[in-house]
């Protein structure tokens, strides 16, 4: 054993490690060491902490376990009331909002902190010399529950800090339960034939309110901090996000998505970019805060009665609704891709009824651990095609639930003992770093279909007349096998007269159709083709760069490559699909029958888009237009914009405040040029 003396420096040493661990766990995501490494920690502190149990405190990483039942929670009156946020809805009520602060700070120099609004519950935690001393739950913002022990237990709050720290201080946050976690929580919940918690929500707000905080030990809980509340004996930051930056600083968890903003036009993207992202979250958020960055203009600004002026909820839109997954079923694209597909129950969300809902692949379906038989909750926005987010709480729970959803054995033939394409029977294959599996077969009905309804698409050719049932029909009676046939059609005038609600008009109008897509320029062309991983964009890249349908298929990969945009994967798509023998003869019948296949505009002549084949990049702040205005204008002339400095860039432009950005550039040796530069090059 120890002297009492060496004890105490152990102890000490073990704790520093310890939390040093805790935080790379839990706060910063990466670990560096393994759980029984970290296990061995524990139980050597546990067991000096017994030995000499005079150096036990709070503040050691051993008491995070969960201290004694209580009887009830003791109340703690907030200093600083936890005020609640006034929400809104759309674009206009944001403005709206803005207008009303700009009119109180006038043109005080402001930009915007944009943040995830946590679906969880919000505490409040306070510090004395360093120390965890209590926590609160909001309550009804003026007194709220004495949960100090609770929230011990949530590993990324520290429990001491320490550095150039005020007094005392308090900081504000949400405390929330993970999507996994939660899911573990009711899955655990329903073995035990105890009750479910319907969100994440109530399951957090359910856990920190447990009399006995060994239960809320147990629960997944997290916490990210967004503010801090008031603090005494030192001077603090002056702005809302250098707060938050001192506060990581000090090894409290803040949320890794939130942005400043620089005007409300990029708030608005932010809440944009976000509505997109929040079923990929790993926890729920109802919509996102903005808020004024500047401390000194939140007070210039002030409440109004229990809503600060200077910040606004601007929460998701709810278009959800849950029904059941009769089935995973599987549709054959145009390139063959085998794409899951939901049948659902029909339902309807926001007066549409849905019957579909898309699953992109097995990979998403694991994730989101949806199941054939689950109740699943739906979601649709705006025209997007409808999404399942996932399975209800009761679905995962049951005892009876289908085993999660396996592609190969979907499609598994018994008799021919491997997975085939539903369509024509051919064994599927997956290309290495791929996700999806592919029907091989060209001359598969289902995808001949397919290519002929996009090539005369809107996107594509632009027949009209030429749409899915007439497509199916002209395949079907064999009036023609592929997509160049159609322009053989006018030949076989009587045959097209002879299906059934054929008439004369109708077939002279498709005709005319037929005949004039001959005329559309190469990039639809090249779209129309249905070259996997070739879209319109894609496709107008290719033509500006090689100009002509034969120089585009005799490029080398290489060269295909060197096309901006065209990384290996694509390039090797295209490369293949020029070497199929099938594809030559189709596009050797396309040519024949006097498609348009050259470019008018050669590269670089490229009159109006004198951006053309140029990738951007752009760091730092531009002075007189956001970033997006900027990548907009540059695109509009044919340049790209791109995020990362690789060594495709053309040039990276320069703002103030430049990020590392500037330092891979130089590395590279790609040229740099001024925002003034930039905006010569838009003319202007
Ligand atoms: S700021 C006075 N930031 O939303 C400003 N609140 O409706 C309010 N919330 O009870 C705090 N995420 O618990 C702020 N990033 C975030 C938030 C957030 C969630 C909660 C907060 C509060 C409620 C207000």
């Amino acid at each position: 054993m120890p002297s009492p003396e060496e004890a105490k420096d152990q102890i000490k040493a073990l704790r520093c490690e310890i939390d040093r661990h805790n935080y790379l766990y839990y706060v910063k995501d990466s670990p560096v060491i393994t759980d029984a490494e970290y296990d061995i920690l524990m139980r050597r502190l546990t067991k000096l902490e017994t030995e000499f149990p005079q150096f036990l405190t709070p503040e050691s990483p051993t008491q995070r376990v969960g201290a004694a039942p209580i009887a009830a929670f003791g109340a703690v009156r907030h200093p600083r009331p936890l005020l609640s946020l006034g929400n809104v809805f759309d674009n206009e009520e944001l403005e709206a909002w803005y207008a009303r602060v700009s009119r109180i700070i006038g043109d005080r120099e402001h930009d915007f902190g944009c943040e995830p609004k946590m679906d969880g519950l919000a505490v409040a935690i306070t510090y004395i010399d360093g120390k965890l001393a209590v926590g609160a739950t909001r309550g009804d913002g003026t007194t709220g529950e004495d949960v100090t022990q609770n929230l011990r237990t949530i590993r990324s709050l520290p429990l001491s800090v320490s550095g150039g720290i005020p007094e005392r201080f308090e900081v504000r946050g949400e405390v929330f339960l993970p999507k996994s976690g939660f899911q573990k929580l009711n899955r655990d919940r329903a073995e035990r034939g105890l009750p479910l918690f319907a969100n994440p929500r109530n399951a957090a707000a359910g856990s920190v309110r447990q009399l006995d905080p060994r239960i809320t030990a147990a629960r997944p809980l997290d916490l990210y901090i967004y503010s801090l509340g008031w603090s005494e004996g030192r001077v603090m930051p002056e702005t809302h996000w250098e707060t938050l930056e001192y506060l990581s600083g000090l090894g409290f968890k803040i949320n890794p998505a939130n942005r400043m903003a620089a005007d409300i036009g990029e708030a608005e993207k932010y809440y944009a970019d976000l509505t997109r992202m929040r079923h990929d979250l790993p926890y729920e958020a109802d919509g996102v805060v903005i808020k004024i960055n500047q401390l000194a203009l939140q007070k210039v600004l002030g409440d109004v009665g229990r809503e600060p002026r200077w910040a606004a909820a601007y929460k998701f839109p709810a278009i959800q609704g849950r029904t059941l997954l009769k089935e995973i079923c599987i549709s054959i694209g145009r390139t063959g891709t085998m794409n899951p597909f939901a049948a659902l129950e029909p339902i309807s969300i926001g007066g549409v009824t849905i019957s579909r809902a898309a699953l992109h692949n097995e990979e998403d379906i694991r994730r989101k651990d949806i199941r054939e038989g689950d109740t699943v909750f739906i979601q649709r926005a705006g025209d997007v095609i409808p999404e399942i987010i996932g399975p209800t709480p009761e679905s995962t729970s049951r005892t009876d639930r289908k085993p999660p959803f396996n592609i190969l054995l979907k499609l598994m033939d018994s008799e021919k003992g491997c997975p085939v394409c539903p369509a024509c029977g051919a064994e599927v294959e997956k290309p290495e770093a791929e996700v999806m599996y592919y029907c091989p077969n060209a001359a598969c009905p289902v995808q001949r279909l397919e290519r002929l309804i996009h090539f005369a698409s809107r996107s594509g050719m632009d027949i009209q007349g030429l749409g899915e049932k007439v497509s199916a029909m002209l395949l079907d009676k064999g009036l023609i096998g592929d997509i160049a046939d159609i322009y053989t059609l006018k030949e076989r005038k009587e045959r097209l007269l002879a299906i059934e609600r054929m008439g004369e008009k109708t077939v002279d109008n498709l005709l005319e159709a037929i005949e004039k897509s001959k005329s559309q320029p190469l990039p639809r062309l090249l779209n129309a083709l249905g070259i996997r991983h070739v879209g319109e964009e894609t496709a107008l890249l290719l033509a500006q760069s090689f100009g002509s349908l034969d120089r585009l298929m005799s490029a080398s990969r290489d060269e295909l490559s060197a096309v901006p945009s065209i990384g290996p994967r694509i390039a090797e798509s295209i490369f293949n699909f020029f070497r199929n023998s099938t594809n030559v003869g189709i596009v050797g019948k396309l040519k024949s029958a006097g498609l348009d296949i050259t470019e008018t505009k050669k590269p670089g002549e490229a009159g109006e888009m004198p951006l053309y084949g140029k990738e951007f990049v752009i760091t730092g702040k531009l002075e007189t237009m956001s970033r997006e205005q900027a990548e907009q204008r540059i695109k509009a002339l044919g340049g790209t914009a791109k995020g990362d400095i690789t060594k495709k860039t053309a040039f990276l432009v320069v703002g103030s405040e430049p990020g590392s950005k500037l330092g891979k550039a130089e590395k590279l040796g790609i040229p740099r040029i001024t925002e003034n530069e930039l905006l010569k090059m838009l003319g202007s």
